[in-house]
């Protein structure tokens, strides 16, 4: 009897917890549905997935209801910047670990695992490896060495990693790159090898967008990874990235396929980057702001919502390992450049600015729990 009250008083206490703090349900919400008081983590876990979010390691800092939700949400985390070529490694030879050091600590502390992100990309590059005119040579040792030393580092606490970030362009052209360049196409090949060299635990990904559904860039990407498997390239998994628009939803059913026959490559799937934005991609090009009359903003929120529900469902169906978002708030999204005022550029997260849950944090809830 004393368990049977000291279970409802704990319910009632997560009911009213969750209606007090930051983080409860809009209120003209897309799926009207109350959703009953579970983490995504909670969620994801008894679909044996992870479920997580990019991470911006100043807001970690600084913000203690994003330090909160973070903590309690998600049981993955990415570090949205802070572990690229030039955060790193910003003088040849110097390695900067001190802002990756303490994510990996936040997530040590809440029992989370971290994808790392990214060994070679042809952005976020340090003016000394840009400027430096190396010969091929020395780019391949610089290369090693930078993935070498970074998954020493980070050994047994960083478990993926994305080890080539976009390789392909939009048209599906291999994209250029310093790495391309000055290495060749076979920089793709050699840096799994020296990633597993370094550390033969990790997963090793190859992470790109516009690769969720079938196409021109996906089919060259399947290709790639084919060819890449095919010659013994120790890569055991893909990320797509899922950076998408309300106004051009995917097809769920092509994503699946998509996923599927990339899985029967002998890889596994993530989603690692998923975040719909309100605008449309020219939007975004000349600055354009999402609506911001209630009607059309909600009209949104609710399409918004129901690509969430499409992707999520998408990978439970294909039994991808992990649903990753590149952020969870508003308050600090990539697409909001203007970020911290009142004149919101985007929104294409599943927490507004100021940590209120949107209709797509619903929307995953529902589906992790098969509810439409
Ligand atoms: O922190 C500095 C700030 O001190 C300075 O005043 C300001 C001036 O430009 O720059 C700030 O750094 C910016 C950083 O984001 C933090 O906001 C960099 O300029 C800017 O280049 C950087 O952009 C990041 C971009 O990758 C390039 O690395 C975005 O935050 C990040 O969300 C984005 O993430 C990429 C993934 O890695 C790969 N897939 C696509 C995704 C979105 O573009």
């Amino acid at each position: 009897m004393k368990y049977r009250y000291a279970t409802i008083l704990f319910l009632l206490t997560l009911f009213f917890c969750s209606c007090a703090t930051p983080g409860t349900t809009h209120s003209p919400s897309a799926s009207a549905t109350a959703v009953p008081i579970m983490t995504l983590r909670g969620l994801a876990q008894s679909h044996n997935m992870l479920v997580g979010t990019a991470v911006n390691v100043e807001a970690l800092g600084n913000d203690k209801t994003y330090a909160d939700i973070l903590g309690k949400q998600f049981n993955v985390v990415t570090p949205e910047n802070v572990m690229k070529f030039d955060a790193i490694e910003p003088q040849q030879g110097v390695y900067d670990f001190t802002k990756g050091d303490a994510l990996v600590a936040f997530a040590q502390a809440h029992h989370m695992q971290v994808r790392g992100h990214n060994f070679v990309w042809y952005q976020s590059l340090p003016k000394w490896l840009i400027n430096g005119n190396f010969t091929k040579a020395q780019l391949m040792a610089i290369l090693k060495d930078h993935i070498t030393t970074v998954m020493k580092h980070y050994k047994g606490k960083v478990t993926m990693w994305d080890v080539v970030n976009e390789a392909v362009d939009d048209n599906g052209k291999m994209i250029d790159s310093l790495w391309a360049r000055g290495i060749g196409a076979d920089y793709i090949a050699m840096a799994f090898r020296w990633a597993h060299e370094a550390d033969p635990q990790a997963h090793l990904f190859y992470n790109d967008y516009g690769t969720e559904g079938m196409g021109t860039k996906s089919n060259v990407v399947y290709n790639l990874l084919q060819d890449l498997k095919s010659h013994g390239v120790p890569i055991y998994g893909v990320g797509l990235q899922t950076h998408l628009h309300i106004t051009d939803p995917l097809q769920e059913q092509d994503v699946i396929s998509n996923m599927r026959r990339l899985e029967n490559l002998g890889l596994k799937v993530q989603i690692t980057e998923m975040d719909v934005s309100l605008r449309t991609h020219e939007e975004i090009q000349s600055g354009q702001s999402m609506p911001h009359d209630q009607q059309s903003l909600q009209s949104a929120l609710a399409k918004q919502a129901t690509i969430y529900h499409d992707m999520l469902d998408a990978c439970l169906q294909a039994a991808c390992e992990a649903f990753v978002m590149w952020g969870f708030t508003d308050r600090y999204t990539w697409l909001n450049w203007n970020g911290f005022t009142d004149t919101h550029v985007d929104a294409p997260l599943i927490y507004d600015e100021i940590y209120q849950r949107k209709p797509a944090f619903n929307a995953l809830v529902n589906t992790f729990r098969g509810v439409s």
